[in-house]
């Protein structure tokens, strides 16, 4: 058994291909065979001349998604998709398919996610998925070249990572516990140990609201690095991503073929992003009649205002305290103001990365865990951070599905990853 990638190496040899039948046609003198073996997709040719009447009869009862095995010479072809052809002599039914759901017509969203453990296989849902598991590995090869250590974090916690607001909750053992709505506090803690750290999960959080943009299980990276300001952070931030824009594109040219993606768009993604403070963009938005007062955090339709028009990612950096989380750092320079930073994505997509510096000060801290309200005993190992040799320290987040939904120009970040959670979904 040969894969369909290698069949440049089988040029006028026999060969036998295993894959699923995605569409068969032809009827008169010769039929076509298009399958999938999962590492591209091959058009076998049978003329009805050269094959006996069973092989002949087995290719024309073929049904969608059946797998078979098809034998033959490997013809280069630059019409075939991919390049090649197969001169098909034997055909062989390894598992025939029923009925398939998803053909080739439009179907609903609903429907096509009701079957999404079939959906999968399409042309465009493994375009991006693709890219996906290209960006995903260009993580962990950037953050592994500059020496930050990996450090796998908590599902399961009794700290509350991000707001009360969107917890999933669980028993555990009579206590409650939460589903990690971030890994943060934890690198935080390895950063003493290792300097440069960084997780890489799902992350949980019971988001209410049903947009093109929240899942309620995500997959989030957040590097964490000791002695950096929220200056460093932002410069580590624009070189990441151009750096994951940059694979990509060196990488997934076919699927972003397949996508339709404008790449034209992507290829002058580089580092430095301008960058804008809170305050600035308030002023802005307001002169463009948007309804947002000082204070209250940038909705998606306020950050498509901001980027309109720009070319590359914008970072809003050093928000109001009151919009943000209970961990960042107070601004020196303007009290009122935290040590952080959104990176907005062009073309409307909006947040991708949420980071900050961490507030250092053990009595901030701990008055802004009190402000919040959160349970200060659940924090007891947080402020021991503060305690034992405080540090100055950054970090960020960035969603995996809203970068990849961006990279490929998809509108929706639900087909950026394999199996979504939703809000009304939990099938398949
Ligand atoms: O801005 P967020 O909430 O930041 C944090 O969680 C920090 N603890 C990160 C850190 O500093 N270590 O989330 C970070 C990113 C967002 O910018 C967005 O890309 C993604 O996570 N994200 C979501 N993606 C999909 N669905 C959701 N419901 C998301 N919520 C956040
Ligand atoms: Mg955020």
């Amino acid at each position: 058994m040969v894969e369909i990638r290698e069949l440049g190496d089988h040029v006028g040899g026999q060969v036998t291909v295993k894959g699923w039948v995605e569409a068969t046609r032809g009827h008169g003198k010769v039929a076509f065979t298009v399958v999938r073996d999962g590492t591209g997709v091959l058009q076998g040719v049978l003329v009805k001349s050269q094959v006996d009447d069973a092989t002949w009869d087995l290719q024309q009862s073929l049904t969608q998604e059946s797998l078979v095995a098809l034998t033959g010479e490997v013809k280069e072809d630059a019409r075939a998709p991919g390049g090649y052809e197969l001169g098909v002599t034997g055909v062989e039914l390894l598992a025939p398919s029923a009925e398939y759901p998803i053909q080739p017509k439009e179907h609903g969203v609903d429907f096509l996610l009701d079957h999404r453990h079939l959906w999968l296989r399409s042309s465009m849902q493994r375009a991006g998925l693709k890219v996906r598991a290209e960006v995903e590995q260009a993580i962990h090869d950037f953050l592994y070249q500059r020496d930050f250590v990996r450090v796998d974090t908590p599902i399961l916690t009794g700290s509350i990572g991000e707001h009360a607001g969107t917890l999933f909750q669980t028993d555990y053992f009579g206590d409650p516990a939460y589903m990690a709505q971030t890994g943060q506090l934890y690198v935080e803690a390895a950063c003493p140990a290792f300097r440069r750290v960084y997780c890489f999960g799902p992350t949980f959080r019971a988001e209410k609201s049903k947009t093109r943009r929240h899942l309620t299980e995500f997959w989030m990276v957040e590097p964490e690095v000791a002695f950096a300001d929220s200056n460093d952070n932002m410069r580590l931030q624009e070189e990441l991503v151009s750096y994951l824009v940059e694979r990509a594109l060196e990488r997934c040219g076919e699927e972003l073929k397949v996508l339709e993606r404008d790449t034209g768009k992507l290829e002058h993604i580089a580092a430095p992003f301008p960058r804008m403070s809170y305050t600035e963009a308030v002023a802005i938005l307001q002169g463009k009649g948007a309804e947002i007062e000082w204070g209250s955090d940038l909705g998606a339709a306020d950050e498509a205002l901001l980027t309109e028009g720009r070319d590359l990612p914008l970072f809003v950096h050093d928000y109001p305290k009151q919009a943000k989380a209970f961990y960042m750092k107070e601004n020196p320079a303007d009290p009122r103001t935290v040590l952080c930073d959104d990176l907005l994505a062009p073309e409307g997509y909006g947040e991708i990365i949420g980071g900050s510096q961490r507030e250092d000060d053990l009595d901030r801290l701990r008055q802004r865990i009190r402000e919040e309200k959160l349970p200060e005993e659940a924090y007891a190992w947080y402020l021991d951070l503060r305690r034992y040799g405080s540090f100055p320290h950054s970090g960020f987040g960035l969603g995996v599905e809203r970068t990849v939904a961006w990279i490929t120009g998809r509108h929706h970040i639900r087909e950026m990853i394999p199996f979504p959670r939703l809000m009304n979904r939990l099938y398949p």
